[in-house]
């Protein structure tokens, strides 16, 4: 199937695995470019040297082209612009900021720059920027989110720019695929489906906890910071919308979740962590490998295409 982001990014089939801070190492993303789709490490806020061997690792295990994913507050954004550089990466995810500094190096070193917008005007301002394409990304992801609807949000980013659209937020099968394209997006983005891939190193009480949840499992927290974020309801989302409740400052609240995304994901402790999947996880049923999870995608969500 080719679109315009097929064409960019040199890949087979338009779906991307999200840049996962934790969950999105080299195993992950080396599985999702072989099976044909766009892995892409998560460098989250990890130091630049880690994602150097990160891009080694995913370069020795694949010829297929992948992408890093630069939260822009990490603060080694700066030397981890450049080993993407060095290490000859073909595609960049932003998030959490503007890549305007980075632009004309990436540009140079010929790297496709895609950043992560939750808002038509965002997305106007980075295509002014310079960027190849933009990924709108709908408030029902896991993670950082926005506050608009991935439904009300791709249409309007497709209107309000030229360069080509990424769907992402609440996409786990072929229907939300063929939905996405109807919207005017050229290719999708998925999270918490790859989360519970058979190549992803997360926990496995992490995978069994999104394999469980129901569409209404998610909460979300850190929305009287300015930063929310959407995980599986535990006993840290509880205390942490208490507190918000309950007017706690920023550091207050800083301090319940500092470290504990990877104590999720690495030790596997679901119950005071911060289990970040989407509202679609209760669409996930099983834990599959990427290479089926991108080829039903792709057999479903043409065959509805075509019937429409
Ligand atoms: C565990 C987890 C960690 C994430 N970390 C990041 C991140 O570091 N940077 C980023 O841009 N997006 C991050 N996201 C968002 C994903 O890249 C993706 O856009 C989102 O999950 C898509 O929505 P979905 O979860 O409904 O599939 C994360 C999502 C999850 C589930």
């Amino acid at each position: 199937m080719k679109t315009r982001i097929t064409e960019l990014l040199g890949i087979e089939y338009p779906i991307i695995q999200g840049g996962m801070a934790w969950v999105a190492e080299h195993n992950l993303a080396a599985a999702v470019s072989e099976a044909g789709g766009l892995g892409i490490i998560g460098a989250g806020g990890a130091p630049a040297e880690f994602v150097r061997e990160q891009i080694q690792k995913v370069k020795e295990a694949t010829q297929k082209p992948f992408g890093v994913n630069i939260m822009l507050m990490n603060p080694e954004a700066d030397a981890i612009a450049q080993v993407v550089v060095d290490e000859g990466v073909k595609v960049v995810t932003t998030g959490a900021g503007n890549p305007g500094k980075y632009m004309e190096m990436w540009k140079a070193a010929g790297v496709k720059v895609v950043p992560v917008v939750a808002s038509a005007g965002m997305a106007k301002l980075m295509e002014r920027g310079g960027a190849d394409a933009v990924i709108a990304e709908g408030m029902e992801s896991g993670g950082h989110i926005g506050s608009i609807t991935t439904m009300a949000l791709v249409p309007q980013v497709v209107d309000a720019v030229d360069i080509p659209v990424i769907a992402a937020g609440g996409i786990a099968d072929g229907r939300g695929f063929a939905a996405a394209f109807m919207l005017g997006a050229e290719a999708v983005q998925l999270g918490t489906r790859f989360v519970a891939a058979k190549e992803s190193i997360v926990h496995a009480n992490y995978k069994a906890m999104l394999i469980k949840a129901k569409d209404i499992d998610s909460a979300v927290t850190g929305m009287s910071t300015g930063h929310p974020v959407r995980s599986i309801r535990n006993k840290m989302t509880k205390e942490y919308l208490k507190m918000e409740k309950e007017g706690a400052d920023f550091m207050e609240l800083e301090k319940l979740t500092l470290g504990s995304l990877r104590k999720a994901v690495t030790e596997g402790d679901v119950v005071n962590g911060t289990v970040m999947a989407g509202q679609i996880a209760g669409l996930v049923k099983k834990e599959q490998p990427c290479k089926e999870i991108i080829s039903e995608i792709m057999e479903e969500g043409l065959a509805l295409m075509r019937s429409s």
